[in-house]
């Protein structure tokens, strides 16, 4: 993961470019944690994308992103809730990962106060409960709104669920609570509710959750408070934000205050003098995890006074009067049985290890990634051995080791298959254009490969594509289970294929009717014609996106005469053909190499044959020589308003623009909407012409 070159060896612009994939690797494992509760990352690689981008941030002040995630904490609001702003931001913590850690955050908060090394620091130890965070908010006692954490700043409004929760008072008990106060904590599911609810999930046929971390923010994400209120959601106050007035004078006293309103708060929140009883109090929590009946992931330590809390404040994303001390990684050893091979969507070849069922942590584990042939190679793991894996956080677990590698009768070392489990179709390593190997083996089958069909069928009649009307993902599932299309052609045999089947007519099928069923099959006739950019763009081809169809459209204008160039530049490796298809300015390596590919593999010729039977081509336009946005380089950034960000890049390449997203020295063109950013700036220093929308389409209209 992080396996990248030291940041001190970077270069300015290996680190520009660092920062940049950074920055859209965690936005991404954000939106997967946050939105989609399904996290990709390990807790521990997770920390360290963050911990490389700090680094390299530190080591490149100028170079810091106005999209840095060190500014932000979280991910982005889901969709389809109202929104709350939160009166004090609700921030993330940073981990220590060893003893060390803990004494330099000791130290740090030290130095900064400027504190001898004999005045006291007494620092509060609690469990780092698992779970989501959850602000709520109190006016003269009594609840008023409940929000999730969301981007850190605004959340998603989960009032009326929240009130459900019976670890939620409606009204605060006792007294000498501020007017106004945001009271924050963590919405958790215990162990043995979780198991329960996934039992009955499962009796229900519905899907289970992953691990109570998933469960409780599914709970607490409900549309109907009434579904919220039938699970056992629970709450634990550990914190604050916004006050209309001072209510403690040190942490321990805020949890008492907490816990005399009426809030769970945790039994084994303890203040200590010194850091040998912090790591005497983590020592103790890893003995008693298992036998807590809720999920921890750590220990967080809090600076106890509340007046030294606020003057240390904090940094970025993290308060630096608190640290969450993380616990090791669960491992345990057991037997590799086989090796499997998984194709994802996109059609990557991952080895799964299929292990002697074994519990880690509280988990039966069976599976565990070998993520890919380099990586069983660097572990030379072998059917047969005996293997540490490891589980940590919610990830799939990964194997580590080979416990006895030098152990004799091992069998023989694993070889990656070079086809296709799935579909028989070749499974290459694709090369870049800097002669760079993936390390992902891909199945070139695309369209012909069950694991990835139905994906690529929604893609060829998605809107960039053949845009057919009242063909969606649904319509495409439901008739690939019914075995009628599992492969683009037979979206346009439709009717023959159902009649062929025995099956009723579609208008008689339920959800269709006479009219949309004639509809649909109407929009289908409609596509025969197809134009050229957008059915190359269809087929999904690796590396032959929109853009890329564009340029060929516009170039060989022709379908025909473009296929057989892609023929021939297959039977004849270098040739002219190849040559013609790589002298196209934009065109790179591997957009050729795939489609010599696919050109390559006798089932895709087949159904270009087939869908050459059903189809008519229609010519591309060639660029508008007299257009003076033809030969162009233009970027487009910020909000559009006349027109979508499609249908801007449509207009351009149709007038010969070449549309790219980002800038560089090549660019000529930037098309700044409200809220560029970084684009602009950087268009401005390198003197690119920037225009907004509006003169931009003034430029382009009447062409
Ligand atoms: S204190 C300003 N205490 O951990 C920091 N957080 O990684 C306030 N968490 O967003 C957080 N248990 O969701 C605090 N005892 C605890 C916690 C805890 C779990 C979560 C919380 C926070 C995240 C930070």
């Amino acid at each position: 993961m992080n396996d990248g070159i030291k940041v001190e060896d970077l270069t300015e612009d290996q680190a520009r470019k660092e920062l940049a994939r950074l920055a859209t690797e965690i936005k991404l494992a954000d939106a997967a944690y946050y939105v989609e509760d399904d996290p990709h990352l390990t807790d521990a690689d997770y920390d360290a994308l963050r911990k490389r981008n700090l680094a390299i941030e530190a080591a490149f002040p100028h170079l810091k992103r106005s999209d840095s995630p060190s500014d932000s904490v979280g991910s982005v609001v889901k969709d389809g809730y109202g929104k709350i702003e939160h009166g004090v931001p609700m921030l993330s913590l940073d981990n220590a990962f060893s003893d060390e850690d803990v004494e330099d955050f000791a130290d740090r908060v030290r130095r900064f106060l400027g504190l001898s090394e004999t005045e006291p620091v007494i620092i509060t130890a609690e469990p780092k409960i698992d779970g989501l965070s959850l602000s709520l908010t109190y006016e003269n006692g009594v609840l008023q709104k409940a929000a999730t954490r969301g981007d850190g700043r605004v959340g998603e409004d989960v009032t009326a669920n929240a009130q459900t929760l019976e670890d939620v008072p409606d009204r605060l008990a006792g007294t000498g609570w501020p007017k106004k106060i945001e009271i924050r904590g963590e919405v958790y599911i215990n162990s043995a509710d979780f198991a329960a609810l996934n039992a009955a999930e499962e009796a229900a046929g519905r899907k289970t959750y992953m691990n109570p971390r998933n469960a409780a923010a599914g709970g607490l994400r409900q549309k109907d408070p009434a579904i919220t209120a039938q699970r056992p959601l629970r709450f634990f106050a550990y914190a604050w934000g916004g006050l209309s007035g001072p209510f403690a004078e040190t942490q321990s006293e805020a949890v008492q205050a907490l816990a005399n309103w009426g809030f769970e708060t945790n039994d084994l929140f303890k203040a200590h003098p010194d850091v040998a009883g912090l790591l005497t109090a983590y020592r103790d929590m890893i003995e008693r995890r298992a036998g807590l009946g809720y999920d921890i992931d750590g220990v967080v330590y809090k600076v106890d006074r509340l007046d030294w809390q606020a003057r240390l404040g904090f940094v970025s994303r993290a308060p630096r009067w608190a640290i969450a001390h993380k616990f090791p990684a669960e491992k345990a050893i057991t037997t590799l049985e086989a090796i499997d091979i998984q194709v994802g969507r996109t059609g990557s070849l991952t080895p799964v290890a299929r292990l002697t069922p074994i519990t880690v942590g509280g988990v039966v584990v069976s599976n565990a990634t070998l993520h890919n042939e380099e990586e069983i190679e660097r572990l030379d793991v072998r059917v047969g051995d005996q293997v540490e894996i490891q589980r940590a956080g919610d990830v799939i677990p990964q194997v580590l080791r080979v416990v006895d590698p030098d152990r004799a009768g091992r069998s023989a070392p694993f070889e990656m298959p070079h086809v296709c489990p799935e579909c028989g179709s070749e499974a290459v390593r694709e090369i870049d254009d800097k002669g760079k190997e993936d390390v992902r083996r891909r199945c070139t089958g695309g369209l012909i490969c069950p694991a990835q069909v139905v994906e690529r069928l929604k893609h060829f009649v998605s809107r960039k594509a053949l845009d057919i009307d009242g063909l969606g993902a649904k319509q495409i599932e439901l008739f690939y289970e019914r075995g009628l299309v599992q492969a683009p052609q037979h979206i346009f045999q439709l009717e023959q294929r159902i009649a062929d089947a025995g099956l009723e007519p579609l208008a008689t099928w339920e959800g269709f009717g006479e009219v949309s069923a004639s509809k649909l099959l109407g929009a289908i006739d409609d596509k025969r014609n197809a134009p050229f950019g957008r059915f190359l763009n269809g087929l999904g081809i690796r590396h032959v996106g929109q853009t890329t169809s564009d340029l060929f459209s516009r170039t060989f204008v022709k379908w025909d005469e473009f296929w057989r160039t892609v023929e021939a530049a297959r039977d004849t490796p270098d040739g002219p053909e190849e040559q013609a298809l790589t002298s196209i300015d934009g065109i790179g390596g591997a957009a050729v190499g795939a489609l010599k590919t696919f050109a390559s593999e006798p089932q895709n010729q087949d159904m270009m044959t087939d869908l050459m039977q059903e189809m008519t081509i229609l010519d591309g336009e060639a660029p508008a020589s007299e257009s003076p946005v033809s030969g162009k380089t233009v970027v487009f950034t910020g909000t559009l308003e006349a027109m979508t960000r499609d249908e801007a890049k449509a207009r351009a390449t149709s007038l010969g623009a070449k549309v790219s997203g980002s800038v560089s020295g090549r660019t000529d063109i930037l098309v700044a909407g409200p809220g560029a950013g970084s684009k602009l700036k950087k268009a401005q220093d390198l003197g690119v012409t920037v225009m907004t929308e509006a003169e931009w389409i003034d430029l382009i209209s009447g062409l």
